[in-house]
């Protein structure tokens, strides 16, 4: 009996120190990101609606949202830092755009560039994931409409495809993506030239109405 239990208890003592070098690289993963999933959800999909699902975004979309984050206070440090990671060959043609936020900002202060890079790899490049929620069919349709016109060129396939780093529209909770907009058209987050000229276009044409049409859309977009 007691042999037994000696047995059982140096099992589990072995095993921890007996890590073979890539069971010890998942640990130090998970451990990076435990903080993150109370929030963000084990498989990259949100508790709530007002924090974003990560899932099925790409490399260069984490990165740079995390030092965009990390350095929101620091032009200089942001501009060191996105030159250290254009060095790394798995983030080319990264580009960064700046962003305010109400938590992200002091979470990302606590992680280094290289742990960054290693939570890229546990949080991006999933299959992105599409929340249900309830739409109304009508303005939905005129969503639509309007996702073609001004925004399908980049964020193809209704808003589904991560591809060319644009994030995702279409699945991801609309109350994230009403805020996320609101930033964008009150200059609070930085949008590539080009999407901002679209943005602002569609908002003089179409006003909230035009935004209210597009966040039924892309709460309408099944896989
Ligand atoms: C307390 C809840 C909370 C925790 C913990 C948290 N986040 Fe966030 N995260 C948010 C919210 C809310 C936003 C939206 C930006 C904001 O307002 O801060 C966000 C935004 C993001 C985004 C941008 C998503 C997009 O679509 O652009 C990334 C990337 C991200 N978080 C990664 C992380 C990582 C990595 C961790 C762990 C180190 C983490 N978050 C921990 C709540 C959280
Ligand atoms: C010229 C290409 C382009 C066009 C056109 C464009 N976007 Fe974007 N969009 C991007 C890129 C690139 C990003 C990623 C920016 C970043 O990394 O912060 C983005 C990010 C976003 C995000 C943030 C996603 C997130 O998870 O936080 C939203 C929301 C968005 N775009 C909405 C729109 C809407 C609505 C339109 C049409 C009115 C539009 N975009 C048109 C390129 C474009």
């Amino acid at each position: 009996m007691f042999k037994r239990l000696l047995i059982h208890a140096a099992a589990p003592l072995a095993a921890a120190v007996c890590l073979s070098p890539v069971q010890a690289e998942m640990a130090t993963k998970e451990m990076l990101t435990g903080t993150c999933v109370a929030c963000h959800g084990t498989d990259g999909v949100s508790a709530g609606p007002a924090i974003p699902s990560l899932s099925g975004m790409t490399r260069n979309y984490f990165a740079t949202a995390m030092l965009a984050y990390k350095y929101d206070d620091d032009p200089d440090g942001l501009e060191k830092a996105m030159a250290e990671l254009e060095k790394d060959k798995m983030y080319e043609d990264a580009e960064m755009f700046t962003r305010a936020s109400t938590i992200m900002g002091r979470i990302a202060k606590g992680y280094t560039l290289d742990e960054i890079k290693r939570m890229a790899e546990v949080f991006a490049g999933g299959e992105p994931s599409v929340v249900q929620q309830s739409f109304d069919r009508s303005k939905a349709g005129d969503g639509e409409e309007l996702h073609e016109e001004y925004c399908d060129k980049c964020h193809a396939d209704g808003g589904l495809s991560p591809e060319d780093d644009v994030g995702l529209l279409a699945g991801q909770w609309t109350p994230y993506l009403e805020f996320t907009l609101a930033d964008y058209l009150e200059g609070r987050r930085e949008a590539p030239k080009k999407m901002r000229t679209k943005l602002k276009d569609m908002h003089k044409e179409h006003g909230m109405a035009g935004v209210q049409s597009l966040l039924h859309y892309y709460a309408s977009v099944r896989k």
